[in-house]
């Protein structure tokens, strides 16, 4: 019955539902159809606004992406978030959904660093570095911690005050850049820089054989953790060594091949084989684990800020000239050592650091002085009539000491321009104030107390 009614009604054949009745079906008629029908119902304007918007995002998807990465950049999560992008996409569409990604990531970040024509923007600076010095409150270390708060770093001391003091460091108290931090390098530390200086350690006789257990300590335990500072934040690490290394020596002058003549169970083996095995560390964590070191082998070094009665050879004369009593010569004064003015060391470390060369370096003046003729040049710059008083020589003194340090020339520029006649009387001058308390502009090399 329904199916009679529809073939009543219907009056175009089944074959055309399509077309509307009384419609023509030519051919051209059919083609013009769905564009009347499209303007008929306003269909136009739809497409129109869909082609806009789509328009629109794909144009701007770049861009959103883009500005999203800026963002993560600033917080370290990048990756992660990049990763989570473009889970869930098949691999290839991974694969240039992350180069977009990263391309949009790494145009971004150059953005921010560096305007259109490639040069640093205006208003942002070169960064200074960050830089550790243990044992910074030192004789060494405080003068290395003037020149490089002096080229505009940022510098952290880190010292348990054992033979360092304030007083060395005393001028830098107040400026921002600047901190002091009480803490024994044995135990470990924690702190963001990019060079670590590690100086810490006991280096006069006196000093290191006081306790031989925790100078040991110091040198093994201390330079294993500043080592492991190193490897955990990325930063450069540079050991004071010591000529010490070389024992005492049968080859003269020694040069950084020689391997030394030590005695292991000695009473400065301590500090001589404590040096020695800061060396091995320092090397191995540069071998296997790819820390950037750099190694100085200090040889004697003078200057102001020195420990009074150290026990070191300069400091003891000086101050024994100072105060009138006979200068004490150890054995019959003819072993040898060479002096270097802290200022030259200063400059070698710094070189050394900066430099591309992982050492070892000897840092030292190849000047050669006898015992005699050093207590000669303290009497010319203090009191000629000052006495000499002979002493039995110490246990494992070496005889002689003298640095080639023809590497040190060549890899970094560098040599000693102070000669002991000039640097002393600038260290007599400082120990005269610290003695009688003169004030310094009164002081002159040759002067009496
Ligand atoms: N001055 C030299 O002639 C000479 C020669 C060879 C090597 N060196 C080396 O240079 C470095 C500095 O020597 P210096 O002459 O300035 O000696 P210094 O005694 O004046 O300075 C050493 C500094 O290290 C600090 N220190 C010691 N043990 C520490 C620890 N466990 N934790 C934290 N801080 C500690 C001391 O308080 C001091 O401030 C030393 O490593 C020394 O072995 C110096």
């Amino acid at each position: 019955m329904a199916s009679e009614l529809i073939h009543r009604n219907q009056t175009t054949p089944q074959s055309s539902p399509n077309i509307s009745p009384g419609t023509p079906s030519s051919p051209v008629r059919n083609w013009k159809t769905p564009f009347r029908y499209v303007a008929q119902k306003q269909r136009f304007f739809f497409v129109l606004v869909g082609i806009a918007i789509a328009a629109l995002f794909f144009n701007s998807f770049p861009v959103s992406t883009s500005s999203l990465f800026q963002e993560l950049s600033g917080g370290g999560g990048g990756s992660g978030l990049i990763a989570g992008s473009v889970s869930g996409l098949g691999a290839e569409s991974s694969e240039v959904t992350r180069r977009v990604l990263y391309e949009a990531y790494t145009e971004g970040f150059r953005g921010r660093n560096v305007a259109a024509t490639g040069k640093v923007p205006l208003g942002l600076k070169k960064k200074n570095l960050r830089i550790v010095v243990t044992g910074g409150a030192g004789f060494v270390g405080s003068h290395l911690v003037d020149r490089l708060i002096a080229r505009g770093d940022s510098v952290i001391v880190v010292d348990n005050f054992f033979t360092g003091r304030k007083e060395n460091l005393m001028h830098h108290f107040g400026n921002p850049k600047f901190e002091l931090i009480r803490h024994d390098v044995v135990e470990p530390i924690l702190l963001e820089v990019d060079q670590i200086y590690h100086l810490a350690c006991p280096a006069s006789p006196v000093h290191y054989k006081f306790n031989p257990v925790k100078t040991i300590k110091t040198n093994v335990v201390g330079t294993l953790n500043m080592l492991g500072l190193a490897k955990r934040v990325g930063a450069r690490f540079l050991l004071t060594s010591t000529s010490e290394v070389y024992g005492d020596p049968l080859q003269h002058p020694q040069v950084e091949t020689y391997w030394g003549n030590v005695n292991p169970i000695g009473v400065r083996s301590c500090y001589d084989e404590g040096k020695r095995t800061a060396e091995t560390l320092t090397m191995d964590y540069h071998r296997s684990l790819g820390i950037e070191v750099r190694i100085a082998r200090i040889f004697n070094t003078y200057g102001p800020r020195m420990c009074i009665d150290d026990g070191r050879v300069v400091s003891n004369f000086v101050a024994q000239a100072l105060r009138k009593e006979p200068m004490t010569v150890y054995g019959d004064g003819k072993q040898t050592r060479s002096f270097q003015y802290v200022s030259d060391l200063v400059e070698g470390l710094i070189r050394l650091m900066e430099g591309d060369h992982v050492g070892p370096f000897n840092l030292g003046n190849p000047g050669e002085f006898t015992m005699l003729e050093l207590a000669e040049v303290v009497q010319e710059a203090i009191d000629p009539n000052a006495k000499i008083e002979f002493r039995p020589n110490t246990e494992d003194d070496p005889h002689k000491r003298k640095p080639d340090i023809s590497k040190a020339k060549q890899l970094l520029g560098w040599e000693p321009t102070i000669s002991l006649r000039k640097g002393l009387p600038l260290m007599v001058s400082d120990f005269r104030q610290r003695i009688f308390g003169t004030p310094k502009t009164l002081i002159g090399g040759g002067a009496t107390a």
